[in-house]
């Protein structure tokens, strides 16, 4: 009974009520938002140049340009200066795309500003396993980079020519080849797969899962496949849509194949065994998004740059930062946003968060959490909450829902690009309705 559709259901549908105010964005300034003065900061920055635009993918993308390319990373790095002159700084650094090394010479660049800059300790950069050559990796470990992820999607050659990555981005044994290749060149080197793609089977799915064990990679996130209203249409024609009822049985295949060699760091990223976890974006009190259709999240707001490139630089070149649009989050809004996150990396700690939020967190949140502990997804101890393995699949679920409400909301922010050209990103979307993405 507790496995039941009904219980994903119910969940997915009160998850999606309880956070419906996440995205209810307004207008913003645009000037650099003051530093906060205590916590520790993560920088993000969002390169949207890819060589193919796969017809799944809601991420903020453009086709790669040399010359549009070289002109933002310059961008870029200006508005990476003006949030250290504003007093910013920041642990470590998340590089993200988009394809980030579309531009090698370009990316070491800015990694090498933001080291001198802000001294960080982590660096984190995305790939496509065509980048993964000696010509971009050695620059890339020489500049500092921490964590390498490369994004494979699968190993089934027809999967990926359904996904139009076969041709550019290699086939299975290539990717493999290419991740052996690279493997202990950086201390993490993380592997993303899709799970639950239309054409998937399990057995196709648990091959996948045995060469992530085999092959050197010391993580892999593993993603179900997610979609936004643009993205389904495009994916309904080259690679039909996911069908949810199967999306247990992939998780469920996740997770006891992959044990006891990987051990679950979140509800979808498993770490090797005996590799020193990585300190997370998400551990961090708040974060900075740089650069075109990025994200950041500040004493308690969220702010969106803007989706235009050409507007970017613009603003950059004004004085501003990309900064289109701001939502400061209620409360309880805050609260559930922490305990989402918090959850969703597998443990919220009582002190965490007496410390961040008063006594008030478990009077307001009082009823989630006996829901969770009443459903066997999280177990209490006298530390705080512990997610289990049955509490895993729902948090990916919920996970899933929240980035798909963040797609939608992508798309509506291009399609307000492309309707008004000479836009000034005002915005003007709704807030994001739940509903319209519950499957
Ligand atoms: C922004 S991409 C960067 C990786 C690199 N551009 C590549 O594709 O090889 C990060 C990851 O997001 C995941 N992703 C993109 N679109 C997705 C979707 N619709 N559903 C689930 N995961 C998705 C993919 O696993 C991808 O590797
Ligand atoms: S999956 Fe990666 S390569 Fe494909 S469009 Fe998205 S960001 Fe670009």
């Amino acid at each position: 009974m507790l496995n039941s559709p009904f219980i994903d259901a119910f969940l997915l549908r009160a998850f999606r009520f309880r956070t419906r105010g996440f995205l209810r964005m307004e207008d913003a300034p645009g000037t650099v938002p003051p530093a906060p003065r205590e916590g520790t900061g993560y920088l993000y920055l969002h390169v949207p140049f890819c060589e193919v635009l796969c017809p799944f993918c809601s991420f903020h993308r453009v086709q790669h340009h040399h010359g549009q390319a070289q002109r933002y990373f310059a961008s870029l790095r200006e508005e990476i200066r003006r949030y250290h002159g504003a007093g910013y700084r920041f642990t470590g650094v998340y590089i993200g795309g988009g394809t980030p090394t579309t531009e090698p010479g370009e990316l070491v660049t800015t990694i090498a500003l933001v080291r001198e800059l802000f001294g960080v300790r982590d660096i984190s950069v995305e790939t496509n396993p065509k980048d993964l050559r000696p010509e971009i990796l050695e620059p890339l470990r020489a500049a500092g980079v921490t964590r390498l992820s490369v994004g494979v999607q699968s190993f089934d050659d027809q999967l990926l020519k359904e996904m139009d990555r076969f041709e550019k981005y290699g086939g299975s044994a290539e990717i493999q080849a290419a991740i052996r290749g690279a493997a202990g060149l950086f201390p993490t080197l993380n592997l993303d797969l899709i799970f639950n793609q239309p054409h998937q089977t399990l057995a196709s799915f648990e091959r996948d899962l045995a060469l992530v064990r085999e092959l050197g990679a010391n993580q892999v996130s593993f993603y179900p496949l997610m979609t936004s209203p643009t993205a389904a249409r495009r994916m309904a024609g080259a690679m039909g849509l996911p069908d949810q009822r199967r999306l247990r049985e992939f998780f469920s295949a996740i997770v006891t194949r992959l044990q006891p060699e990987f051990t679950p760091t979140s509800a979808w990223c498993f770490t090797r065994r005996g590799h020193g976890s990585d300190e997370y974006i998400a551990d961090a009190d708040y974060y900075v998004g740089a650069g075109s259709g990025a994200f950041s999240f500040l004493d308690g707001t969220l702010y969106t740059t803007t989706f235009s490139l050409e507007t970017y630089a613009q603003r950059i070149a004004s004085g501003l930062t990309g900064i289109t649009t701001r939502h400061r989050l209620t409360e309880g809004d805050l609260m559930r946003y922490s305990l989402l996150m918090r959850m969703f990396g597998l443990r919220l700690d009582r002190d965490w968060a007496m410390r961040r939020h008063g006594p008030r967190f478990f009077r307001k949140l009082w009823g989630e959490l006996r829901t969770l502990e009443w459903l066997g997804a999280a177990r209490r101890d006298d530390r705080g909450w512990q997610l289990t393995e049955r509490g895993m699949y729902w948090l990916m679920l919920m996970m899933s829902a929240f980035f798909e409400s963040v797609n939608d909301y992508r798309d509506a922010m291009r399609a307000h690009v492309r309707k008004d050209q000479h836009e000034t990103d005002s915005l003007c979307v709704p807030a994001t309705d739940w509903s319209g993405v519950a499957k």
